[in-house]
């Protein structure tokens, strides 16, 4: 009779926690800074949205991965990822040096390039050599490729005219309200503003060759193996330029 309860009380025991771990699946973290169209925003109703979003998506699914997406600062990203508060970056992230010591990418699924954008208005001639002689104020989004090169372009001596912006979103309205004079940012991002916001244009050609690259924690090869296995899947399927027309083709 004893043996029997402890035998019930064991297989109970056992029920609950096969259930417990059941329900618990792992729900990956994946940040993002999603002000930065078409690659990643919201629509009216708080969905993220964009090129990444449904790279990612595509990612997930294939290797039946439950995600929510944590959507901070972008100059913060590269640092959740390493305490391990994230388990994913996807940005619209280049791939360079600095990051490189701090965390691992996949294979790139984005080439890409800075551009300068000023008001529609804007009538002086000037290329990168003239910004700081100009006295020209830029604004950029901190921590991203082009805040380093409106660094570069400013020099030490006119560091004062850099104006950084936490969100993307910010760097455009700073530039329409007047403050500075122009803004560094990732190309299709510019044009998408632009298209959305009126006031202002492309100003020059394209000034950096970039890629983008999905991060994860430095050493995590085994994610690093499944995501690029994935990436080729998206390119070899077709979905990759179903997906390049879906978001770039304007
Ligand atoms: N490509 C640039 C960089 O890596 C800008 C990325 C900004 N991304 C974003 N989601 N706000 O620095």
């Amino acid at each position: 009779m004893k043996k029997r309860v402890v035998l019930l009380a064991v297989l109970m025991l056992c029920l609950l926690t096969i259930s417990a771990c059941a329900g618990e699946k792992e729900v990956l973290k994946v940040g993002t800074e999603a002000t930065f169209p078409p690659f990643e925003s919201q629509d009216e109703d708080g969905n993220y949205i964009g090129f990444d979003m449904d790279v990612i998506a595509f990612i997930a699914e294939d290797n039946g991965w439950e995600y929510e997406i944590v959507n901070i600062a972008f100059d913060t990203l590269i640092d959740k990822l390493e305490k391990g508060d994230l388990d994913i970056v996807i940005a619209a992230m280049t791939i360079d040096d600095e990051r490189v010591q701090r965390v691992d990418f996949s294979n790139p699924y984005y080439d890409a390039s800075q551009i300068i954008i000023v008001r529609e208005e804007e009538a002086r001639e000037f290329g990168l050599d003239d910004i700081a002689a100009m006295d020209l104020k830029i604004a950029v989004q901190m921590g991203t490729t082009g805040a380093e090169e409106a660094q570069g372009i400013l020099g030490d001596d006119k560091i004062h005219n850099l104006y950084e912006f936490k969100r993307a979103n910010e760097v455009f309205t700073e530039l329409l309200s007047g403050r500075v004079d122009l803004a560094i940012i990732d190309q299709p991002v510019a044009q998408k503003y632009i298209a959305e916001m009126g006031g202002m244009k492309i100003h020059g050609a394209p000034f950096t060759e970039e890629k983008f690259g999905i991060a994860v924690q430095k050493g995590n090869k085994d994610m690093v193996d499944k995501i690029n296995a994935s990436l080729e899947k998206l390119v070899s399927s077709g979905e990759y330029q179903a997906l390049y027309e879906k978001w770039f083709d304007e």
